[in-house]
């Protein structure tokens, strides 16, 4: 099979391109990194390129300092004793109230927000002025769509990367280079989809969105949905499909299998597939995701 990264040929001649993609990453080793610029390359391959405290940490001069040199220089106190709590049935840990009361007002805010904007624009906006998620704090821009709000097709993904973070739009680095790929074997482009993610700013380093950030989105996805009004939606990843289905099973059970969601406002059909970043680390995978493109193509032409 031919090995084309750069492949532009007409879509089903692509289909033998993007079932073969794999990135320089993926060659990368973190062992063996040969200068400094290769191991920045590969930080940054991996996802590390986010700041987390305002001071610089030198870690080196920590790792200098004899094992145990630290605590003979400040000893640290014993940790505070937690009040003893009731016992919980469920075993569940319970929240701590300030953070259930601010998650709370923060849905609030995205419900009332989200169901008063009348237009694609307006809910941009009122992503813009929303401060309720607190992924905001660390990304650059909001990433709100891609493609085309009157499309049939909308897809959505986990979350932004490092790419879409700095271009402000979805599915814009190499996982979104691969799905356009995969789009064009089915004959579609960019005027036949509309892709968003379920959360509107990048997690830190690509982690995975907690529940409380993805929760925070929910509304404006919602609504998103409805403005878009898609007759299919389509959840690329374990991440979404969870969310979107409302269950725990894993992206292996639940791809390809089309079911009925109501989602914004009404009843749709809906099938989960495999992540094209998961497809970029596991090229092995890509003969699953076309038999689901296939199906996405075929209930379009329905
Ligand atoms: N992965 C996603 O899930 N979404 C993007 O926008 C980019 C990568």
């Amino acid at each position: 099979m031919a090995h084309d990264v750069n492949c532009f040929a007409p879509p089903m001649a692509c289909v033998k391109c993007w079932f073969s993609v794999i990135g320089p990453a993926a060659a990368m080793s973190p062992q063996q990194p040969s200068t400094p610029a290769d191991l920045l390359a590969w930080y940054i391959a991996m996802g590390v390129d986010a700041a987390v405290a305002g001071e610089p940490a030198n870690w080196f001069a920590r790792a200098a300092a004899p094992v145990g040199a630290s605590e003979r220089r400040k000893p640290v106190p014993p940790p505070p004793q937690p009040a003893p709590r009731p016992a919980q049935g469920s075993g569940a840990r319970p929240r701590p109230r300030f953070e259930a009361e601010t998650d709370s007002r923060a849905s609030a805010e995205a419900h009332a927000g989200a169901s008063q904007a009348a237009s694609l624009d307006e809910l941009r906006e009122c992503l813009q002025a929303f401060d309720g998620c607190p992924l905001k704090a660390t990304a650059k821009n909001l990433c709100f769509s891609r493609g085309s709000p009157s499309a049939r097709l909308m897809l959505i993904g986990e979350g932004p990367g490092r790419d879409e973070d700095l271009q402000g739009q979805p599915f814009v680095g190499r996982a979104g280079q691969l799905l356009d790929k995969m789009l064009a074997a089915i004959d579609l482009g960019e005027d036949d989809v509309y892709i968003a993610n379920i959360v509107y700013w990048r997690p830190p380093g690509n982690r995975t969105p907690t529940p409380q950030e993805v929760l925070a989105c929910a509304p404006f996805l919602e609504r998103q949905i409805e403005l878009v009004d898609p007759d299919i939606l389509v959840f690329l990843g374990g991440a979404a499909a969870k969310q979107m289905f409302d269950t725990s099973e894993g992206i292996m059970r639940l791809r390809g299998k089309w079911r009925t969601l109501k989602a914004g406002g009404r009843e749709r059909r809906a099938i989960a597939t495999l992540h094209p970043a998961y497809l970029l680390r596991n090229p092995s995978a890509k003969r699953l995701a076309w038999r689901d493109l296939l199906e996405i193509g075929a209930a379009l032409d329905d």
